[in-house]
């Protein structure tokens, strides 16, 4: 088994002066859902989640050699500007990783980064921004320690990414990844995300997610408060065991393309999650009036016309709208006649699966 000591990198040379990275990572949406951790980003429960595509960050590491004076030292840049309110973030960041990569006292970084989706629009770019950024910082390790082979690369990025966000590991590499250990996911880990495994049914290639903007507000409590809620939570030990039986049923689903049992699972994975939010101490609701609005009508398209779309929700307001290839053009159909005037401004992001973070060097 893989342990923690593994991802110290211990020998290493500081052979460059400067140079640069530039990684592009994508987010994902989980269908059995992360929430409540243990210390150190482990988290209460396995997850699974399909990669995105269309939604990323690209963030591109800038580094040169400087006196380590045992100082991190950085500048960040949002959209090609000096953003002060992310610096607290990624100091944390670099402070939980330090353990692992002792060489980022020995440079200083910037750190340029943006995103393809509106910065307001409420999205997590917590996801991509992090695992853009450990992977662009694996990059620089594998400068300092050629040594090292493509899985340990990618299995480290993801681990490091998980100390700066805990789903940001599930955007590394492949469609669709599994976060914590769960008895019958060969390789799966609490320590990094791996790709599912078995082969995966037809019905489920180029998945669709479009991604409907309910509400672009700052959201009232953040997902590292939520998760904290789950202790002393009274429905707490119930849902950590429902979330392993629900990746058991998820897993065969994917192998055996059984869309109508797959909207079950992630509906009632949705609405469990903000079941937990509304029966936390404190309670508090994440959705929208039209997020219910949007609920209601998927559901009633889906009974009048036996399409195989549904919804899952994150910890937010906005819907996503999950659905099979081959019923794009009658869901975007549906889609514009009688769910875009929930959403605020009529935005929506169409997405679909995709394969991870891309070098773009
Ligand atoms: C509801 O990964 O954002 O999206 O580890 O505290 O950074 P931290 O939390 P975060 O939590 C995401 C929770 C979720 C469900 C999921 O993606 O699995």
């Amino acid at each position: 088994m893989i342990s923690e000591k593994d991802f110290i990198l211990n020998n290493y040379t500081l052979s460059v002066e400067n140079g640069s990275f530039q990684w592009s990572a994508p987010s994902n949406i989980a269908l059995v859902k992360y929430w409540g951790k243990k210390d150190h980003q482990i988290p209460a429960n396995p997850s699974i989640s399909f990669t995105l595509n269309n939604c990323k960050t690209i963030t591109k590491l800038t580094f040169e050699k400087k006196i380590n004076d045992g100082k991190f030292s950085f500048d960040l840049l949002f959209e090609g500007q000096p953003k002060e309110d992310f610096k607290p973030k990624i100091q944390k960041f670099f402070e939980r990783i330090f353990e692992y990569c002792p060489f980022l006292k020995d440079f200083h970084f910037t750190i340029d980064t943006q995103n393809t989706f509106p910065h307001s629009s409420g999205i997590a770019s917590s996801a991509s921004g992090m695992a853009a950024l450990a992977i662009n910082i694996m990059s620089l390790e594998k400068v300092l320690n050629p040594t090292i082979s493509e899985d340990y690369f990618n299995q480290k990025a993801s681990f490091l990414a998980r100390l700066g966000s805990g789903s940001a590991c599930r955007s590394i590499k492949g469609n669709i990844v599994v976060w914590g250990n769960h008895a019958e996911i060969s390789g799966s880990s609490d320590l990094f995300g791996v790709e599912f495994p078995s082969s995966v049914h037809e019905n489920f290639k180029n998945y669709q997610d479009t991604i409907l903007l309910v509400d672009k507000g700052e959201k009232q409590v953040s997902s590292t408060v939520g998760h904290d809620l789950m202790f002393g939570h009274p429905f707490a030990e119930q849902r950590f065991s429902q979330a392993h039986h629900n990746l058991s049923a998820i897993k065969n689903v994917l192998e055996n393309g059984d869309v109508e049992h797959f909207i079950k699972i992630v509906e009632s994975e949705a609405l469990t999650l903000h079941a937990m939010m509304m029966t936390s101490m404190p309670y508090f609701i994440l959705m929208k009036p039209n997020t219910l609005e949007i609920i209601n009508k998927i559901w009633k398209f889906r009974n009048n016309t036996q399409t195989s779309v549904c919804f899952t929700l994150d910890a937010g307001a906005n819907v996503h709208v999950l659905y099979p290839e081959s019923t794009k053009e009658k869901v975007l159909q549906f889609i514009k006649n009688e769910l875009v005037g929930y959403c605020q401004n009529g935005q929506y992001i169409c997405d679909e699966i995709g394969n991870g973070a891309v070098n773009c060097n």
